[in-house]
């Protein structure tokens, strides 16, 4: 790895363009790893898994190059979002906080003023470096790996952003859903339902029509790290990305679907998904941390056109047991997304939002209030956990209060231990939105929920009734660590 360097100029807005800068600046930063001779079969993904499960947020990106039977270029990119710092880099946001739940705020800020831009067509782009059509056409032209030891097939799409239109408006959206490659011609898409691919794709379908699709595996991270996450409905992820950059992502027109493709893409495959052609998709090893036993027919895409820049960067994110490095990435953008939903619903003072990785991300959902009345807290659950992007597969939603750092899991259970009464302070949601990649999903893929009211009761709060907390105070603190400044330098 490079030595690390500061990289402050990318403070406050994206500097980088595509995934080639980005890498570079990973590099300046000491987070790039370059593996040399990794095979497709199992050892890229298992490389990465050691490397992330146990580093608590300290992984390196991994380029893995010189795959055996691949030429030497056609590299392979892991664990892009294993560190605060990479997804800060991303969104342009400050690299360094006193509380991770800050970084949130950040991005949470930086939303309230974004305009959407609508992406600028250009004429050409390194995304038509190299184009296959008809009998040329094969993914696997690509070291496409079987990320997990118990997966059975090679996976073409996790870090991806998979491109479709609502057939009754012009919204293209993009969104990360798994690929597996059945032959060079032939790649699955698992999209559950509800995300908006799947309401896309069953329109279609329900009308008896084919559904265009073009799936970027190799992109801007920003593309990729929206794409993952839970925008509304109706909005393009790549007019988003636009608007964080505060300049048009430049596209080329897709020479089989017509759609908008990122110019600097690394890989794009294009096809079409055809009412009532299903194979059997999976096993996976899934975000949950299981391998996924719902092997079923599910639609796929017949691909029609293969792009490729030189020496492609195909972009992979297998999960696993947590923590991995999407933990971050999802965590981040959803609890984004649910301060927003919070604040659109009126509720006051919210002062974090965390998505802890372990949970894994969005299924421990902690929101950090000032309390400002009675019922308060019970509105912030109800709310946090049942908007669009708190709703999709959540588990546990814990409200604290302020002198608890949401995104401190001891704080957040010292709470849940100190403030909180199993009778009173419950609620459960029953019959909540999951999906089969819940070990526990009940059947018709629902799932229950619980949500846990950790704030101290707001009458004892208000009349001070509540035990006083054993802290030193700021006064003293400051008091000692004048006096005993080289003791006390790194509290
Ligand atoms: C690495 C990775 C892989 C993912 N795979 C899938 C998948 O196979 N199917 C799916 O429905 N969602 C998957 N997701 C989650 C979606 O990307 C996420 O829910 C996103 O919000 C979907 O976009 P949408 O809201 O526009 O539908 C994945 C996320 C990540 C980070």
């Amino acid at each position: 790895m490079a030595r690390a360097e500061k990289v402050r100029e990318v403070e406050g807005q994206v500097k980088y363009r595509g995934l080639r800068e980005w890498l570079d600046q990973v590099d300046r930063m000491g987070e790039l790893l370059r593996i040399h001779g990794a095979h497709w079969d199992r050892e890229m993904g298992s490389i990465t898994q050691l490397l992330t499960e146990r580093s608590k947020g300290t992984a390196p990106a991994i380029l893995f190059d010189e795959v055996p039977g691949y030429p030497k270029g056609f590299r392979t990119l892991y664990g892009q979002f294993s560190t605060m710092k990479r997804v800060a880099l991303t969104l342009g946001l400050p690299l360094e906080y006193e509380r991770k739940s800050d970084i949130v705020k950040s991005y949470h800020e930086r939303m309230q003023n974004l305009k959407l831009m609508k992406p600028r067509f250009v004429s050409t782009g390194p995304i038509l470096d190299h184009v296959l059509e008809g009998d040329d056409v094969d993914v696997l032209k690509f070291p496409v790996p079987i990320h997990h030891e118990l997966d059975t097939a090679r996976y073409l799409g996790t870090a991806d952003c998979v491109i479709t239109k609502d057939p009754d408006a012009d919204w293209y959206n993009l969104g990360a859903y798994r690929c597996q490659v059945y032959d060079g011609k032939t790649i699955g898409c698992q999209i559950t339902e509800g995300k908006h691919g799947r309401i896309h794709r069953d329109k279609y379908f329900e009308r008896g029509q084919s559904m265009k699709v073009a799936v970027v595996c190799g992109q801007d991270p920003l593309l990729y790290m929206l794409s993952a996450s839970p925008l509304p409905e109706g909005i393009s992820e790549l007019e988003f990305a636009g608007g964080i950059r505060g300049e048009p992502m430049e596209v080329v027109k897709g020479p089989y679907t017509g759609f908008p493709i990122p110019a600097d893409a690394e890989i794009v495959v294009e096809g079409e998904a055809v009412p009532g052609n299903v194979r059997p998709e999976g096993p996976f090893g899934e975000w949950m941390g299981y391998i996924s036993d719902d092997v079923v027919p599910r639609p796929y895409i017949n691909v029609k056109t293969v792009l490729y820049r030189d020496d492609p960067i195909l972009t992979c994110a297998p999960q696993h047991k947590p923590v991995d490095e999407t933990g971050l990435l999802k965590g981040i953008a959803g609890a984004a997304e649910v301060w927003k939903a919070l604040e659109a619903c009126g509720l006051p003072e919210i002062l974090g939002v965390w998505n802890h990785e372990a949970g894994p991300a969005t299924r421990f959902t902690v929101i950090q209030i000032r309390q400002r009345y009675p019922g308060h807290s019970r509105n912030v659950l109800h709310v946090a956990s049942s908007c669009a992007a708190g709703a999709y597969n959540g588990k546990w939603t814990v409200v604290v209060d302020e002198d608890i750092d949401c995104s401190d899991l001891e704080q957040v259970l010292w709470a849940m231990c100190t403030r909180f009464d199993p009778i009173t302070d419950i609620d459960i949601i029953q019959k909540a939105w999951s999906s089969g990649r819940d070990p526990v999903v009940l059947p018709g893929n629902f799932n229950n929920r619980i949500l846990v009211d950790a704030c101290i009761s707001y009458d004892r709060k208000l009349r001070g009734k509540f035990p006083r907390v054993v802290e030193v105070s700021a006064e003293l603190r400051a008091k000692l660590k004048a006096k005993f400044e080289k003791i006390l330098a790194s509290v």
